[in-house]
């Protein structure tokens, strides 16, 4: 048995989803005749109350789209320094829009509006950097899953609007935000002014994320989408995997968080991690282990060897993310692995 705990990108489409796959109706998205994803789209701008919305293969691409219909070339974007979009999307926003990311330290990701506020630099004299936005990541991935609690949220969104200037949301997890926070999809996103989603993760379709915000912004999207070679054709086959991600996958993300909590439970007695599980909020479990890069880089090859996969984060730390297809039984497996496989246990 191979225990996936690398991310929840590994999951594997629901029989559900497979069959609709199968039998979704398409057409040519390209030309907006593809009725299962005008159908997704209007769901999902539905789910987080924005105009419109907009169907993209990846988180990735829904975030470069976005720093760029919000943006002009030499603009500044405020964003914490282990935000996805600075770390894994490869520079995508210098090289696309030509802007620079202005990073500010988060706690486990997540910025302080006072902090945010303080370094919005909208009105400047011309010769001077200018802020054109602010990009938050909820539930924040290297944060550990991190949630932005909603008045910090709100406070950030007021910040921003008050010098005119937008806020977009990485969503790529916002439904374990909303399920564990007991908060709306809706209510997170009223304080942003674009967002993305995305269906690829721990919603369990294969392909796909959404961008959401205003039918204008959208418009802009779609164009931007056409540039970087996202207009697809039958997208429909994937669309109807993500419709069926929507509608009946976001309340089950609570047992992966129930599993994540387990896990970090029990790694918290093992001698030199460091782990409090306090601070598991949703499904993703980052540890440190005091001996470093030493201890951590075997620890993930004799894990391994075991069946038992999780990513090295940095030198010293370990991610471990659940997710469908890990309950109670896998949690204690990969336990029991990693307590053989420590040092000193
Ligand atoms: C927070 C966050 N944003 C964006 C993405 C990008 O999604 P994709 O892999 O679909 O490009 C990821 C992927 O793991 C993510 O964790």
């Amino acid at each position: 048995m191979i225990i996936d705990l690398r991310s929840d990108t590994v999951t594997q489409p629901t029989d559900a989803m497979r069959a609709a796959m199968a039998s979704a109706e398409v057409g040519d998205d390209v030309y907006g005749e593809d009725p299962t994803v005008n159908l997704l789209q209007e769901e999902a701008a539905r789910v987080v109350g924005k105009q419109a919305a907009l169907f993209v293969p990846t988180g990735s691409m829904a975030n470069l789209l976005a720093v760029k219909c919000h943006t002009q070339p030499g603009d500044e974007v405020l964003i914490d320094r282990n935000a996805h979009i600075v770390q894994y999307e490869m520079g995508g926003l210098a090289w696309f829009s030509g802007v620079l990311p202005q990073v500010l330290d988060g706690v486990r990701g997540v910025l302080d509006p006072d902090v945010v506020r303080a370094n919005i630099q909208a009105h400047v004299p011309y010769y001077r950097m200018r802020t054109t936005l602010v990009c938050v990541e909820n539930s924040h991935n290297h944060g550990g899953g991190s949630i932005y609690p909603l008045p910090y949220l709100k406070a950030i969104h007021e910040a921003a609007s008050e010098q005119g200037v937008p806020v977009h949301m990485d969503g790529a997890r916002l439904f374990n935000a909303a399920i564990a926070s007991g908060v709306s999809a809706q209510e997170i996103a009223g304080h942003t002014d674009s967002l993305m989603f995305c269906f690829s993760k721990g919603l369990s379709a294969p392909v796909g994320s959404i961008l959401c915000g205003t039918r204008e912004f959208i418009d802009r999207a779609l164009r931007a989408r056409r540039v970087v070679g996202g207009g697809m054709r039958q997208a429909g086959h994937l669309a109807a995997a993500a419709r069926i991600a929507l509608s009946d996958m976001v309340e089950r993300l609570a047992e992966d968080h129930t599993a994540a909590r387990r896990l970090a439970e029990g790694l918290a007695e093992m001698p030199g991690l460091v782990m409090d599980p306090a601070t598991v909020q949703t499904n993703i479990v980052i540890c440190r282990h005091e001996g470093g890069a030493a201890v951590c880089e075997p620890l993930v090859r004799a894990l391994k060897a075991r069946g038992v996969l999780v990513s090295q984060l940095t030198r010293d730390s370990i991610r471990l993310v659940t997710h469908r297809h890990i309950g109670p039984l896998q949690v204690d497996a990969a336990l029991g692995a990693i307590r053989e496989c420590l040092p000193g246990v």
